[in-house]
């Protein structure tokens, strides 16, 4: 961002540029006076919006145009140019855009463009209780008040922490260069002033599909119209002797983090169970504060099961450089103070432990209900469950996934807040699909890795790159079909991979409900 004496890049927009420099279908990057600005020709249109994505602060003049829209290169948040919106998360905050005009063969940007509010919309006495503050919950109340939803908006939550930005718990938040105000998705005020009723500490016990009636755990009832299920998913508990320990962790909430965190003060070594994507990230966050790492799990090669076997070498190579050591082919028995017993007898040392060995979907609230299951929440395309009214959506739900033709289930953040932003517009009466390709990204000390489609198994991969060289697009095929992409600092073709996804799916129709 321009601050200080550092200006800002590229080309001063207010003085023109030759139209020539922006062809069809390209994006630039310069500024007006302080803030930079990008440029885009799309359609015989003319854009002009913030150059950075609201999210991380993307280079967006990286991404991809498609239609009136950008999409980030790093996490594939899509924004509006015409209006800034951010259109998928993500990102949740809007651009802000420019008016710009095309004179005597020269482009300027003059002023900031004022964008109007939306029109209220619904029935200001509808009611919408959300179940869960995490990605899909805060999503679907985000959009809900962003698109002029009248009704009343109700967020329950067990969290003691109002919605935070989960991904970070086992990234920069963890290693300690994030700092806190990172971590939450929204201020505080923001709830009360967009006049969502937002209840932390609040057990949701049980509700009734047919009264729309919700019981709270301490025995008071709540009435609604719709609700959305968002309850996520719970680390896996391990059933040996010491996991109750105070120094045996797992990952899932900002309270669970900084308990890790206060312990990390007077650790030196630490053990993680699991070669998960939490346990790998936690490895390199605590290498980052020079604690000792050793990843035990039972997996010859840790991720193989989601990458294959190139991806998965990789990533044991690029942890082994940073110093973690590996006991794959093996487990933990037993935990008794500082020592863990791993399953050959060996013993390791061990100040902190963390267990990251997955999660389990949060679907009690659900099958009390008598909702469809089926290792998962059911949902239609338009996250509703078996029961009218009642949605589903992130890590619970099982949806009719129309680029692999199959219904799955997925534990990734972007779905998550993308399913709830879906199951919202549909509550307040706008029908919307959900057709988004799947995407995860997973960070490992600098190296980034994103994953675009879903592969539950393969049989062939093709590798353009090199892998080693951090450089590289791998493709998993079933049957010759393109099933996902995985890449290393290959931005666009991860784009380029989703997009030409959910055209394909787009084409073929996609699977029924
Ligand atoms: C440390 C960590 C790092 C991650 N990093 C990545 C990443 O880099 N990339 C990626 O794609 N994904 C990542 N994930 C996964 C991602 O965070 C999840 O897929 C996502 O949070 C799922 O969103 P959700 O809304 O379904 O559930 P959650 O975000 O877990 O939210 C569930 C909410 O429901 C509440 N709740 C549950 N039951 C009840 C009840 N009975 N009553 C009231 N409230 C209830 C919980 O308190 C919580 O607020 C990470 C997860 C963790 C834990
Ligand atoms: S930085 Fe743009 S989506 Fe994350």
């Amino acid at each position: 961002m321009a601050s200080g004496d550092k200006k800002p890049a590229g080309p001063d927009f207010t003085k023109g540029i030759p139209a020539r420099d922006l062809a069809e279908g390209t994006m630039l990057s310069g500024h007006v006076g302080d803030d930079e600005v990008m440029l885009a020709r799309q359609g015989g249109k003319l854009f002009a919006v913030s150059a950075h994505c609201t999210h991380y602060h993307g280079p967006l003049a990286d991404g991809l145009l498609v239609g009136e829209t950008v999409r980030c290169p790093w996490h594939h948040a899509r924004f509006n140019l015409r209006t800034g919106e951010a259109a998928a998360a993500p990102a949740l905050s809007p651009l802000t855009c420019w008016q710009v005009e095309e004179r005597d063969g020269t482009i300027v940007v003059t002023s900031k463009k004022v964008q109007p509010a939306p029109t209220a919309t619904g029935r200001a006495n509808e009611r919408i209780v959300i179940v869960g503050g995490g990605a899909a919950g805060f999503a679907a109340a985000e959009i809900l008040r962003r698109r002029g939803f009248k009704g009343s908006v109700t967020m329950l939550s067990n969290d003691s922490a109002a919605p935070v930005d989960r991904p970070n718990l086992s990234k920069d938040y963890l290693a300690g260069s994030a700092p806190e105000d990172w971590v939450p998705l929204r201020s505080d005020d923001w709830y009360a002033e967009n006049s969502i009723q937002l209840s932390l500490r609040t057990e949701v016990a049980a509700f009734d599909a047919k009264s729309k009636e919700l019981l709270l755990g301490d025995g008071r009832k709540i009435q609604f119209d719709k609700l959305l299920l968002a309850t996520g998913a719970e680390p896996v508990k391990l059933d040996i002797p010491g996991a109750d320990q105070t120094n045996v962790h797992t990952l899932r909430s900002l309270s669970d983090c900084r308990a890790i965190i206060a312990q990390t003060k007077n650790a030196k070594r630490a053990v993680v169970i699991g070669a998960s994507f939490i346990g790998l990230e936690s490895a390199s966050a605590l290498r980052a504060r020079d604690i000792e790492v050793h990843v035990v799990a039972p997996e010859k090669r840790p991720l193989e099961r989601v990458f294959g076997p190139q991806l998965g070498d990789f990533i044991r190579a690029l942890h082994e450089d940073h110093g973690v050591k590996f006991h794959l082919e093996n487990g933990v028995t037993a935990i008794n103070g500082n020592r863990v017993t791993l399953k050959n007898g060996a013993p390791l040392e061990a100040d902190l432990v963390i267990i990251g060995v997955g999660v389990r979907p949060r679907l009690t609230l659900a099958e009390k209900a008598g909702l469809a299951i089926d290792k998962g929440v059911t949902v239609d395309r338009h996250m509703e469950t078996s029961a009218p009214g009642i949605y589903a959506a992130g890590d619970i739900a099982r949806w009719p996934d129309p680029i692999s033709g199959e219904r799955i289930r997925v534990e990734h953040w972007v779905v998550a807040e993308r399913q709830g932003q879906t199951a919202a517009l549909n509550m307040m009466g706008v029908p919307t699909p959900f057709r988004s390709a799947p995407f995860f990204w997973s960070q490992h000390y600098d190296v980034p890795i994103n994953y675009v489609g879903h592969a539950e198994k393969w049989d062939a991969i093709d590798i353009e790159g090199d892998v080693m060289k951090r450089d590289c697009v791998v493709r998993y095929r079933l049957g010759g079909r393109l099933m996902a992409v995985a890449s290393i600092y290959r931005d666009k073709d991860s784009l380029e991979a989703g997009l030409e996804m959910e055209r394909h799916a787009g084409k073929s129709g996609g699977m029924a409900d």
